[in-house]
């Protein structure tokens, strides 16, 4: 699969399977799976360093974690994100980081954020370098945000994603990455827009999933620095291990929900 034929079979309406992915080990196990895309998230500085927020996370983390993947899963779609700081500056800086990420193994990158990065989106795309749009909550802007809370609630907030997905996708971006959006705007926003939507929190509609591996194994349990009872897992999380003993069965039957639109179920959903 190359990321025209994702785009193709997500037109047919099939889903894709994606999951984040940070080490060659995962990476193997996950491309036997037949997950569609691995994501190499800056989440990598919640999940694998121990911070609080994927605020610390740096392009030599992403670039380090992207070659382990690719060694791993030589055959599948790599995407990999852009850390704070990497993108936002100017056009020419997001290239040259795009760049290495891209030669590191990434075949797309990711990165948040909606009108302001269109010009960003578009300057990327012009000169080769596939790109998805991470909207509704991004994780970089956690502080001006206030926190881990659900985007596009009002009729003004949602009438700005929709905004702004629509201006990714009209400025080339591949797909659009919504996270922690309400069902109903997520399909919306999948039925107005030309390239695929993946979701994370955003209901069935998408089409694509996406999750944090050690969230589908249950074995995340916070930042380093905090009890694990104090840990209240997120709404659209399930926890694929729990049927079943074997970490390569539980990512195969997450793919499979994801395909036949059994995961997100409405409880997972907003
Ligand atoms: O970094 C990441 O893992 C992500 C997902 C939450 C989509 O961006």
């Amino acid at each position: 699969m190359n990321l025209a034929e994702l785009q193709k079979i997500a037109a047919a309406g099939e889903k894709i399977a994606m999951l984040t992915c940070y080490d060659s080990t995962f990476a193997k196990l996950m491309e036997l799976a037949g997950v569609d895309i691995l994501l190499v998230g800056d989440s990598l500085g919640m999940v694998l360093q121990g911070a609080e927020n994927t605020l610390n996370v740096s392009m030599h983390h992403m670039t380090y974690h992207t070659k382990m993947v690719k060694n791993g899963a030589p055959n599948t779609v790599i995407m990999a994100d852009m850390p704070i700081g990497s993108y936002e500056q100017d056009n020419e800086a997001a290239y040259k980081n795009a760049l290495w990420l891209i030669k590191s193994g990434a075949h797309i990158v990711k990165f948040e954020g909606g009108d302001k990065r269109v010009e960003t989106a578009r300057y990327l795309v012009e000169r080769g370098i596939p790109v998805c749009a991470h909207l509704g909550f991004t994780p970089q802007s956690v502080n001006q945000l206030g926190g881990y809370k659900i985007q596009g609630k009002t009729e003004e907030s949602a009438e700005h994603i929709l905004k702004d997905a629509k201006a990714m996708s009209e400025a080339g971006a591949s797909f659009v990455l919504l996270e922690m959006v309400p069902a109903a705007l997520a399909k919306k926003i999948t039925e107005s827009i030309n390239v695929p939507t993946i979701g994370i929190g955003a209901g069935i509609d998408c089409s694509g999933q996406v999750l944090v591996v050690q969230d589908l194994l249950g074995i995340y349990t916070g930042s380093a620095n905090k009890k694990p009872e104090e840990f209240k897992s997120p709404r659209f999380v399930r926890n694929f291990l729990k049927d079943t003993n074997s970490v390569q069965q539980a990512v195969e039957n997450y793919v499979q929900a994801v395909k036949n639109k059994t995961f997100p179920a409405a409880e997972h959903s907003y």
